[in-house]
Protein backbone atom coordinates (compact mmCIF):
# COMPACT_ATOMS: atom_id res chain seq x y z
CA UNK A 1 0.00 0.00 0.00
CA UNK A 2 2.63 2.68 1.02
CA UNK A 3 4.47 1.83 -1.74
CA UNK A 4 2.14 2.58 -4.13
CA UNK A 5 1.79 6.10 -2.70
CA UNK A 6 5.13 6.80 -2.41
CA UNK A 7 5.56 5.63 -5.95
CA UNK A 8 3.13 8.23 -7.26
CA UNK A 9 4.50 11.14 -5.94
CA UNK A 10 7.97 11.51 -8.30
CA UNK A 11 5.18 10.77 -11.37
CA UNK A 12 3.40 14.20 -10.19
CA UNK A 13 6.40 16.48 -8.86
CA UNK A 14 7.52 15.52 -12.77
CA UNK A 15 4.03 16.52 -14.07
CA UNK A 16 4.38 19.35 -11.72
CA UNK A 17 7.47 20.52 -12.83
CA UNK A 18 6.67 19.93 -16.81
CA UNK A 19 3.15 22.07 -16.55
CA UNK A 20 5.80 24.70 -14.37
CA UNK A 21 8.35 24.65 -17.30
CA UNK A 22 5.59 25.16 -19.85
CA UNK A 23 3.90 27.70 -18.19
CA UNK A 24 6.64 30.01 -18.02
CA UNK A 25 8.00 28.74 -21.32
CA UNK A 26 7.68 33.13 -22.23
CA UNK A 27 11.80 33.36 -21.95
CA UNK A 28 14.08 32.39 -24.55
CA UNK A 29 13.63 29.09 -24.19
CA UNK A 30 16.09 27.55 -26.13
CA UNK A 31 13.60 25.26 -27.72
CA UNK A 32 9.63 24.77 -27.35
CA UNK A 33 8.07 22.24 -24.51
CA UNK A 34 8.24 18.90 -24.57
CA UNK A 35 4.34 17.98 -25.82
CA UNK A 36 4.09 15.41 -23.47
CA UNK A 37 5.89 16.29 -19.65
CA UNK A 38 4.78 13.31 -17.57
CA UNK A 39 6.83 10.82 -19.60
CA UNK A 40 9.86 12.75 -20.04
CA UNK A 41 11.89 9.98 -17.83
CA UNK A 42 11.68 7.29 -20.18
CA UNK A 43 11.25 9.19 -23.55
CA UNK A 44 14.96 10.70 -23.18
CA UNK A 45 17.03 8.34 -24.47
CA UNK A 46 14.43 7.62 -27.36
CA UNK A 47 13.67 11.61 -27.55
CA UNK A 48 14.17 11.65 -31.96
CA UNK A 49 11.29 10.33 -33.60
CA UNK A 50 12.00 8.41 -36.42
CA UNK A 51 10.14 9.94 -39.26
CA UNK A 52 7.12 8.26 -39.49
CA UNK A 53 7.88 5.98 -42.68
CA UNK A 54 4.90 6.38 -45.15
CA UNK A 55 2.31 3.38 -45.31
CA UNK A 56 3.58 1.56 -48.28
CA UNK A 57 1.31 0.31 -50.71
CA UNK A 58 1.00 -3.23 -50.14
CA UNK A 59 3.22 -4.74 -52.95
CA UNK A 60 2.24 -7.84 -54.58
CA UNK A 61 3.07 -10.51 -52.52
CA UNK A 62 6.07 -12.24 -54.15
CA UNK A 63 5.61 -16.06 -55.17
CA UNK A 64 8.23 -17.23 -54.41
CA UNK A 65 10.38 -15.32 -51.47
CA UNK A 66 14.13 -14.24 -53.54
CA UNK A 67 14.69 -16.05 -56.36
CA UNK A 68 18.83 -17.15 -55.63
CA UNK A 69 20.67 -17.70 -58.69
CA UNK A 70 20.77 -21.47 -58.20
CA UNK A 71 24.74 -21.26 -59.97
CA UNK A 72 25.47 -19.00 -57.15
CA UNK A 73 23.65 -20.95 -54.26
CA UNK A 74 25.50 -23.99 -55.40
CA UNK A 75 28.47 -22.26 -55.68
CA UNK A 76 28.15 -21.13 -51.93
CA UNK A 77 27.09 -24.63 -50.61
CA UNK A 78 30.29 -25.66 -52.15
CA UNK A 79 31.93 -23.12 -50.39
CA UNK A 80 30.77 -24.34 -46.79
CA UNK A 81 31.85 -27.64 -47.50
CA UNK A 82 34.98 -26.92 -48.41
CA UNK A 83 35.69 -24.77 -45.52
CA UNK A 84 34.20 -27.25 -43.33
CA UNK A 85 36.49 -29.74 -45.03
CA UNK A 86 39.25 -27.76 -44.49
CA UNK A 87 38.95 -27.68 -40.68
CA UNK A 88 37.90 -31.18 -40.69
CA UNK A 89 41.43 -32.52 -42.93
CA UNK A 90 43.71 -32.50 -39.96
CA UNK A 91 41.04 -34.65 -37.78
CA UNK A 92 41.45 -37.13 -40.98
CA UNK A 93 44.74 -36.65 -41.25
CA UNK A 94 45.74 -37.47 -38.06
CA UNK A 95 43.15 -40.22 -37.33
CA UNK A 96 42.56 -41.90 -40.42
CA UNK A 97 44.99 -41.51 -43.58
CA UNK A 98 47.58 -43.68 -42.51
CA UNK A 99 45.24 -46.50 -43.63
CA UNK A 100 42.87 -44.28 -45.84
CA UNK A 101 45.26 -42.46 -48.21
CA UNK A 102 47.48 -44.27 -51.14
CA UNK A 103 50.86 -44.32 -50.10
CA UNK A 104 49.63 -43.95 -46.11
CA UNK A 105 51.90 -46.46 -43.86
CA UNK A 106 49.38 -49.05 -43.47
CA UNK A 107 47.34 -48.45 -46.52
CA UNK A 108 46.03 -51.73 -48.50
CA UNK A 109 44.07 -51.73 -51.65
CA UNK A 110 41.23 -53.20 -49.50
CA UNK A 111 41.05 -50.47 -47.32
CA UNK A 112 41.55 -47.77 -49.92
CA UNK A 113 38.13 -49.87 -51.51
CA UNK A 114 36.04 -48.99 -48.65
CA UNK A 115 37.11 -45.18 -48.06
CA UNK A 116 39.72 -43.62 -50.11
CA UNK A 117 40.85 -40.08 -48.50
CA UNK A 118 43.81 -39.58 -51.06
CA UNK A 119 41.68 -37.34 -53.17
CA UNK A 120 38.57 -34.77 -51.90
CA UNK A 121 35.55 -35.94 -52.16
CA UNK A 122 36.51 -39.16 -51.18
CA UNK A 123 36.56 -42.58 -53.18
CA UNK A 124 35.44 -45.67 -52.38
CA UNK A 125 33.17 -48.34 -52.56
CA UNK A 126 30.39 -46.14 -50.56
CA UNK A 127 31.01 -42.51 -52.23
CA UNK A 128 27.44 -42.29 -52.81
CA UNK A 129 27.23 -42.47 -49.01
CA UNK A 130 30.20 -41.26 -47.51
CA UNK A 131 29.23 -39.38 -45.29
CA UNK A 132 26.45 -41.80 -43.52
CA UNK A 133 29.76 -44.36 -43.75
CA UNK A 134 31.79 -42.39 -41.82
CA UNK A 135 29.26 -40.75 -39.38
CA UNK A 136 28.49 -44.72 -38.75
CA UNK A 137 32.18 -45.26 -37.55
CA UNK A 138 32.79 -43.01 -36.09
CA UNK A 139 29.35 -43.19 -34.01
CA UNK A 140 28.49 -39.57 -34.51
CA UNK A 141 24.41 -39.56 -34.01
CA UNK A 142 24.88 -42.64 -31.68
CA UNK A 143 26.01 -46.29 -31.55
CA UNK A 144 29.56 -47.93 -31.19
CA UNK A 145 32.76 -46.37 -32.98
CA UNK A 146 34.49 -49.12 -34.93
CA UNK A 147 37.33 -46.28 -36.20
CA UNK A 148 39.87 -45.73 -36.38
CA UNK A 149 40.60 -49.55 -36.76
CA UNK A 150 43.32 -49.71 -34.34
CA UNK A 151 42.20 -47.50 -31.90
CA UNK A 152 37.87 -46.97 -32.20
CA UNK A 153 36.59 -43.62 -30.32
CA UNK A 154 39.79 -42.08 -30.54
CA UNK A 155 37.97 -39.10 -32.52
CA UNK A 156 36.31 -37.34 -29.69
CA UNK A 157 35.28 -33.36 -28.31
CA UNK A 158 36.41 -30.88 -31.07
CA UNK A 159 37.75 -33.31 -33.42
CA UNK A 160 34.50 -35.05 -34.08
CA UNK A 161 32.50 -31.93 -34.05
CA UNK A 162 34.33 -31.36 -37.19
CA UNK A 163 34.10 -34.01 -38.74
CA UNK A 164 30.12 -34.07 -38.00
CA UNK A 165 30.07 -30.20 -39.24
CA UNK A 166 31.61 -31.29 -42.05
CA UNK A 167 29.43 -34.19 -42.93
CA UNK A 168 26.52 -31.83 -42.61
CA UNK A 169 28.01 -29.31 -44.85
CA UNK A 170 28.47 -32.15 -47.61
CA UNK A 171 25.12 -33.23 -47.21
CA UNK A 172 23.76 -29.89 -47.82
CA UNK A 173 25.73 -29.51 -50.67
CA UNK A 174 24.79 -32.81 -51.72
CA UNK A 175 21.33 -32.42 -51.14
CA UNK A 176 21.65 -29.07 -52.72
CA UNK A 177 22.97 -30.41 -56.28
CA UNK A 178 25.92 -28.30 -55.69
CA UNK A 179 27.85 -31.64 -56.26
CA UNK A 180 26.24 -32.99 -59.65
CA UNK A 181 28.73 -30.57 -62.08
CA UNK A 182 31.47 -32.10 -60.44
CA UNK A 183 31.28 -35.43 -61.65
CA UNK A 184 32.34 -38.49 -59.39
CA UNK A 185 35.37 -39.05 -60.64
CA UNK A 186 37.81 -36.12 -60.10
CA UNK A 187 40.64 -35.56 -62.15
CA UNK A 188 43.69 -33.33 -61.59
CA UNK A 189 42.63 -29.53 -62.51
CA UNK A 190 39.30 -30.02 -61.26
CA UNK A 191 38.35 -27.16 -59.53
CA UNK A 192 39.24 -27.88 -56.16
CA UNK A 193 42.28 -27.55 -54.78
CA UNK A 194 43.16 -29.53 -51.98
CA UNK A 195 46.58 -30.81 -53.25
CA UNK A 196 46.14 -33.79 -54.89
CA UNK A 197 49.41 -36.28 -53.56
CA UNK A 198 48.99 -39.23 -55.28
CA UNK A 199 51.22 -40.74 -53.25
CA UNK A 200 54.30 -40.17 -51.05
CA UNK A 201 52.33 -38.44 -48.37
CA UNK A 202 53.98 -38.78 -45.14
CA UNK A 203 52.31 -39.27 -42.48
C1 LIG B 1 44.60 -48.84 -38.71
C2 LIG B 1 43.98 -48.66 -39.99
C3 LIG B 1 42.74 -47.79 -40.07
C4 LIG B 1 42.56 -46.55 -39.57
C5 LIG B 1 43.53 -45.70 -38.78
C6 LIG B 1 41.24 -46.13 -40.00
N1 LIG B 1 40.65 -47.12 -40.71
FE1 LIG B 1 38.79 -47.07 -41.54
N2 LIG B 1 39.06 -48.95 -42.25
C7 LIG B 1 40.16 -49.73 -42.05
C8 LIG B 1 39.94 -51.04 -42.66
C9 LIG B 1 40.93 -52.17 -42.66
C10 LIG B 1 38.64 -51.00 -43.22
C11 LIG B 1 37.94 -52.12 -43.97
C12 LIG B 1 36.78 -52.65 -43.21
C13 LIG B 1 37.18 -53.32 -41.97
O1 LIG B 1 38.13 -54.15 -42.02
O2 LIG B 1 36.61 -53.05 -40.92
C14 LIG B 1 38.12 -49.67 -42.95
C15 LIG B 1 36.88 -49.24 -43.34
C16 LIG B 1 36.38 -47.99 -43.13
C17 LIG B 1 35.11 -47.54 -43.60
C18 LIG B 1 34.10 -48.34 -44.37
C19 LIG B 1 33.29 -49.11 -43.38
C20 LIG B 1 32.41 -50.11 -44.03
O3 LIG B 1 31.60 -50.72 -43.31
O4 LIG B 1 32.53 -50.34 -45.23
C21 LIG B 1 34.98 -46.25 -43.21
C22 LIG B 1 33.80 -45.33 -43.48
C23 LIG B 1 36.18 -45.90 -42.48
N3 LIG B 1 37.01 -46.98 -42.46
C24 LIG B 1 36.42 -44.68 -41.92
C25 LIG B 1 37.54 -44.36 -41.19
C26 LIG B 1 37.76 -43.10 -40.59
C27 LIG B 1 36.80 -41.92 -40.67
C28 LIG B 1 38.95 -43.15 -39.98
C29 LIG B 1 39.63 -42.07 -39.16
C30 LIG B 1 38.86 -41.50 -38.11
C31 LIG B 1 39.49 -44.47 -40.20
N4 LIG B 1 38.59 -45.17 -40.94
C32 LIG B 1 40.69 -44.91 -39.71
C33 LIG B 1 41.33 -49.37 -41.41
C34 LIG B 1 41.54 -48.18 -40.77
Amino acid sequence: MRKTVWNVWPRLAALAAGFALAACGGGPAPEPAAPAPAQSGEEQAGAVDPAPTEPQPAAEPAPEPPPPDPAQAKAELLAQEKSAFELAEPVFKQHCAKCHVKGGKNAKAKTLGHLDMTTYPFGGHHADEITAEIRKVLAIGGGEAIMPKDDPGAVKGDELSLIAAWADAYDRAHAGGAHEDHGHDHGHGAPHDHGHHESGDKH
